[in-house]
């Protein structure tokens, strides 16, 4: 089993929103677990600095080094605001040469080995190409859940079966044309597989990553096995290896979160357990400021108590007095460290805007959730709680009001139905918990992976 110390793995991120992160967990794993292998993690700078904290996180002993990837974006020129489209769309433009480059860099940072393994975000589909080229092997990181993974994998046939303009007609069909999928609706599916622009940079993105993915040498993913049992299964026959390594949080070292400069912890250390709602829609989205107003009056009128984390620019259009009014029952925050808030348990509840890293970290926590999902995966995600796992509900006729806020609240914190949900989040809980343990399967998994960058 002599490592000989030859062994050179590339990393490449998808350096927006908050792709990088889980990559760079995944790769300080691997490094710990193959300290004499060279690790080059390739991302861009501006990415590079949402990691700082991770960065500086590494365990002495563990050796990654990091390599800029261009972003494409010429000198000068200035990014039009909200639109992930155009810098997506600039930095794949040149993305092929830019990674070449990193890559040549790479080994010369490393003295001359040369690269033995791409491991890459699933997004960089092209990667693939590389390592073929190469021949060396491909792992991709698919940071979402199954479903939508599924959906991606199944585009040219939902395409057939459903059309390429299944909004507003088809919108409430069940998507049993997959037999697992039939508790899901056409609407809830990704932009750019039915509906939508199917010529967008995302759609076209993710076409060729499904068409990519089947010939990776494996294939890891941020869930575990018995969360899907229907998924498990069908990963493991669309992939030459399917490798379910989460819930990532729990298996990779996370950097510390920041201080609680708020004192939510001390604050839900004064409430009884599953009492209290948690809200938030992750650092990209946020509700439109009219829906923000009847969140709050739902809140209100409901007397539950809350922690509602968001930016200070939302927190100046909440109703006015509604500060005063809540002071002592809710907290308003402009941050909360979301896993040690979700792992209290005064914690009952948290609305959510249905993005893959929020709901596994509510899962290992135990925590029933109140979905509001926005774009891309996240309907389907809200679905697959409400419908599939049954640890979630939506807003009654999926509009949020002051009154199907009161009633979504009330229904998951004091009623009976909430309380089985809160029963099968503790039941997945545990599975998530047993599957990080050693001898568990993402663990497990974890090892095969590090067999698979290490050559055997
Ligand atoms: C990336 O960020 C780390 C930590 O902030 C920093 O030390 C490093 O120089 C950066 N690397 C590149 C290539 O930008």
């Amino acid at each position: 089993m002599g490592s000989t110390g030859d062994h050179h793995v590339a990393l490449i991120a998808f350096p927006f929103s908050t792709h990088a992160a889980p990559l760079f967990s995944l790769t300080t794993a691997l490094a710990t677990a193959a300290p004499s292998t060279t690790f080059s993690f390739i991302n861009s700078a501006r990415s590079n600095i949402s990691l700082s904290k991770a960065i500086s996180s590494v365990p002495s002993g563990v050796k990654i080094r990091v390599y800029d990837l261009s972003d494409g974006c010429p000198e000068g020129y200035i990014m039009p605001a909200h639109d992930p489209e155009e810098e997506v769309r600039l930095f794949l433009k040149v993305a092929v040469v830019n990674v070449r480059k990193a890559i040549e860099k790479a080994v010369e940072g490393s003295g001359g080995i040369r690269v033995s393994c791409i491991v890459s975000d699933a997004f960089i589909w092209f990667a693939g190409k590389m390592a073929e080229e190469m021949r060396v092997p491909w792992v991709a990181l698919w940071t979402s859940g199954t479903y939508s993974l599924a959906a991606h994998m199944y585009t040219d046939f939902l395409r057939l079966k459903i059309g390429e303009n299944a909004l507003p007609s088809r919108a409430n069909e069940p998507l049993d044309c997959i037999p697992y999928m039939s508790p899901l609706q056409v609407r809830e599916l990704p932009e750019g597989v039915v509906f939508g622009n199917l010529d967008s940079v995302f759609a076209r993105l993710l076409h060729r990553m499904a068409e990519a993915l089947p010939s990776a040498t494996a294939v890891a993913l941020n869930t575990f096995q018995g969360l899907d049992p229907a998924l498990d299964n069908e990963l493991s026959k669309m992939f030459k290896l399917s490798l379910p390594i989460g819930p990532q949080h729990l298996l990779t070292q996370q950097p510390p979160e920041p201080a609680d400069t708020y004192g939510c912890i001390q604050w839900l250390d004064t409430h009884a357990p599953a009492t209290v709602v948690y809200i938030s829609f992750g650092s990209i989205m946020s509700l439109s400021p009219p829906e923000a107003v009847e969140v709050a009056e739902g809140l209100e009128a409901s007397g539950i108590p809350f922690i509602w984390s968001m930016k200070p620019a939302a927190q100046a259009q909440l109703p006015q007095g509604f500060l005063d009014r809540t002071r002592g029952r809710g907290m308003v925050v402009s941050w909360a460290p979301q896993l040690q808030v979700l792992g209290h348990s005064a914690v009952g509840a948290f609305v959510t805007h249905c993005g893959w890293n929020s709901i596994m970290e509510s899962v290992t926590a135990g925590v029933p959730m109140i979905c509001r999902p926005f774009i891309g995966d996240q309907r389907l995600n809200a679905g697959v709680l409400s419908r599939v796992w049954k640890i979630g509900v939506g807003f009654e006729g999926g509009v949020v009001t002051r009154e199907t806020v009161e009633m979504a609240l009330t229904e998951v914190l004091k009623e009976e139905g909430g309380r089985k949900m809160k029963e099968r989040a503790g039941e997945l809980r545990e599975m998530a918990i047993r599957a990080t343990q050693s001898g568990g399967s993402s663990s497990d998994n974890l090892d095969a992976l590090v067999e698979v960058i290490r050559g055997y």
